[in-house]
């Protein structure tokens, strides 16, 4: 479906905009939907989709402009974000057809507790589905940073939209590298990988792997809304690229070092430190020694 033409942030691409980019040959958001909902099968029902060639990013609109609550997923993908928004206050980069950009809109039940350990939920559905795909060697960097052999493969934003009178929601932002320019440097992201050096090259169409990782989405969800983070921390646990290893955590202007314990019920991370065990809430974790 294509963006209302009263979204004020949304603009579609023309050929004079896209003429540098290494797009796929079919940029037609239309068609783009039509083979995503096909991908998806009789699950495409649970979900509302919208493709559009361009808009600053896809977390900004879906949090502005939540849409209605109609019992779905709402999903906005983005060919192209030229304003792409990381954790922490940093950009996101991404190239059309090199890189696949969404945010999928969650409802929980009005009058709940802010959803714990959410945003390694989202880390565990994409870490599934890239695995289900083929994707070997994939480990989860606390809190939802997606690694490969400890590069950086894909990236999650989660934000809250408030209630005010309508029924709480969290968008889950999600960028997957899929083809990286040749010799790409990202800023804060000295060591990334893309599917298609993950998969030797056999990249799926980015249509298939959206449709797998909303289907991871949808499945870990349910059992999220059902049972609560504590249902899914095992599988977290399991691919956590730092367990047992001594760590330094970043904050805003202080850091902490110790061993890294895994994670609680709420999805902070453990610490062992001097002190004693430490709970940590906020920051940027790396191998101690290599920061
Ligand atoms: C991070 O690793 O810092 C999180 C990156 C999240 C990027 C995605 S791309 C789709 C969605 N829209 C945004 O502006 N950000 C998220």
């Amino acid at each position: 479906m294509r963006a209302p033409s009263s979204s004020p942030r949304v603009r579609l691409l023309n050929q004079a905009d896209n003429a540098s980019a290494s797009a796929p040959a079919s940029l037609d958001p239309d068609a783009r939907v039509a083979a995503l909902s096909q991908a998806l099968g009789p699950r495409a029902e649970r979900f509302a989709l919208r493709w559009v060639e361009t808009c600053e990013s896809t977390n900004s609109e879906l949090t502005g402009n939540p849409p209605r609550d109609d019992d779905r997923i709402h999903v906005l993908v983005a060919e192209h974000q030229h304003g792409g928004r990381g954790r922490r206050g940093r950009s996101w980069q991404s190239w059309p057809g090199a890189s696949l950009t969404f945010s999928a809109l969650w409802r929980f039940p009005a009058g709940a507790p802010v959803p714990a350990g959410l945003s390694l939920v989202a880390g565990v559905a994409l870490a599934e589905a890239l695995e289900r795909l083929g994707v070997e060697g994939i480990q989860l960097k606390w809190p939802n940073d997606v690694l490969v052999h400890g590069r950086k493969l894909a990236g999650i934003l989660v934000e809250l939209v408030p209630g005010r009178g309508r029924t709480p929601a969290a968008v889950l932002g999600i960028g997957i590298n899929l083809r990286l320019p040749p010799g790409v440097a990202i800023p804060d992201q000295p060591a990334v990988t893309d599917l298609h050096e993950a998969l030797d090259g056999e990249v799926p169409a980015c249509e298939a792997v959206l449709a797998a990782v909303l289907e991871a989405l949808c499945r870990i969800l349910d059992t999220y809304a059902l049972a609560g983070f504590s249902a899914l921390r095992d599988a977290w646990q399991q691919r956590n690229a730092f367990a047992a290893l001594p760590v330094r955590i970043s904050g805003e202007d202080s850091a902490v070092t110790g061993t890294c314990l895994g994670v609680d019920e709420d999805g902070a991370l453990l610490l062992r430190t001097e002190a004693g065990v430490e709970r940590i809430l906020s920051g940027d974790v790396s191998l101690r020694g290599l920061s």
